[in-house]
């Protein structure tokens, strides 16, 4: 039996209604295989910590961090109280900074059962490798001046290392899916890191034969999401295009409620931190009504890096069939609670 010690931050808002239903079902598969299990640690960082201490963790936080298997975390944000780049600079951002979370892994996939927003959708499964340490999200820049004079500067940076480890974690991904990279760029408007970022998915691909390539325009990127999304397979992009890209990704499978992701430290010397795409959600936080599923399909991104795809399939296969069943929560047009999500998956998995 291998047991995986998991630091749990469940945060702010919705956070703390979907960490807790997702860890029942990953205990409940766990259970189900029995040749694994986890070993959950929570810890109560976020907005509510920073208002008491002044800070959104404690200074030892991460070297605490480092002593798990990876981090299970929901959301952070109480925009009304706690200015949104100090909360998700005091955390999520610190943590994957300082973790080399280099690789965010984002899917975006037409799931059973759910009504695409899209009129005619395709079947489409596209997973996006968005470049998470460094790009247009740096903390290079500043501000000067007050009134008419003011200014602000903020510096994109792309290092070869960065960029390189992005694009061939993307075409590893290919190998193992359909086999087709699209690079996403703007290298007709950004004349400096875009033309970089291109002349190195030149080079990359060429270690790659066997994978087809496109290079994308991010705004005509943007485009084909909504006219043609089952055109791709593994997009790889910078840190702010992949960020964009997949809430659009989310909302064409439906709800940004569902949008699962991982933040990756592919040489596995720190944790790994898993968290879905939406946010802590303050206007529907409390109501018992947030969509559970972004969380489950993240923790099920956790089981397949920790190598139990099987199991990993079982949770998806779970979902699916609750939303086949209309088991819904209102973010996708039914008008179940979490609670009822969270039970149908277990007696899924549990019946499985
Ligand atoms: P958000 O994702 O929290 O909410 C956007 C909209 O989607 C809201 O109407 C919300 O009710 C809905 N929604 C999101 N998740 C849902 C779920 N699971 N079920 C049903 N509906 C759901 O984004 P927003 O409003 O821009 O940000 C709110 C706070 O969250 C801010 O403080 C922001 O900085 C923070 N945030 C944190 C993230 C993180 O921790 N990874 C990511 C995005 C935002
Ligand atoms: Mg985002």
């Amino acid at each position: 039996m291998h047991t995986y010690k998991i630091a749990v931050i469940p945060g702010d808002g919705i956070g703390k209604e979907v960490v807790p239903a997702a860890i029942e079902v990953l205990n409940a598969v766990a259970e189900k295989y029995g040749t694994f299990q986890f070993d959950w640690t929570y810890f109560p960082w976020g907005c509510d910590y920073y208002l008491e201490h002044g800070e959104m963790m404690p200074k030892d936080g991460i070297e605490t961090l480092k002593q798990f298997d990876h981090i299970f975390l929901g959301a952070v944000g109480m925009p009304d109280l706690v200015p949104d780049h100090v909360s998700l600079w005091g955390l999520l951002i610190k943590i994957r900074r300082e973790m080399k979370q280099s690789i965010n892994v984002r899917p975006a996939k037409l799931l059973k059962g759910l009504e695409s927003p899209l009129k005619h959708p395709n079947n489409f499964d596209i997973t996006v490798v968005r470049e998470n340490s460094e790009g247009e999200y740096s903390e290079s820049g500043g501000r000067m001046h007050h009134g008419d004079d003011e200014i602000a500067i903020q510096n994109a940076v792309f290092t070869r290392k960065a960029t390189e480890r992005a694009m061939r974690y993307a075409f590893e991904l290919a190998k193992k899916s359909r086999g087709h990279v699209t690079s996403a760029t703007k290298s007709n408007g950004l004349t400096y890191s875009m033309p970089f970022w291109d002349e190195v998915f030149a080079e990359v691909k060429q270690d790659y034969p066997e994978i087809a390539t496109a290079v994308n325009h991010i705004d005509a990127l943007a485009a084909f999401f909504v006219m043609k999304p089952e055109a791709f397979d593994v997009i790889v992009a910078s840190n702010l295009f992949g960020d964009i890209l997949t809430d659009l990704g989310g909302a064409i499978m439906g709800s940004i409620g569902i949008a699962p992701a991982a933040n990756l430290n592919i040489e596995r010397e720190f944790p790994s931190m898993f968290e879905p795409v939406h946010g802590s959600a303050p206007d529907i936080a409390g109501l018992g009504v947030a969509n559970p599923i972004g969380q489950i399909w993240t923790g099920k991104m956790m089981l397949d890096f920790l190598g139990y795809t099987d199991a990993g399939q079982l949770v998806l296969d779970a979902i699916e069939s609750t939303l086949e069943a209309g088991v819904k929560t209102r973010d996708i047009g039914g008008s179940s609670n979490l609670e009822d999500v969270k039970n149908s998956i277990l007696t899924y998995i549990e019946e499985a």
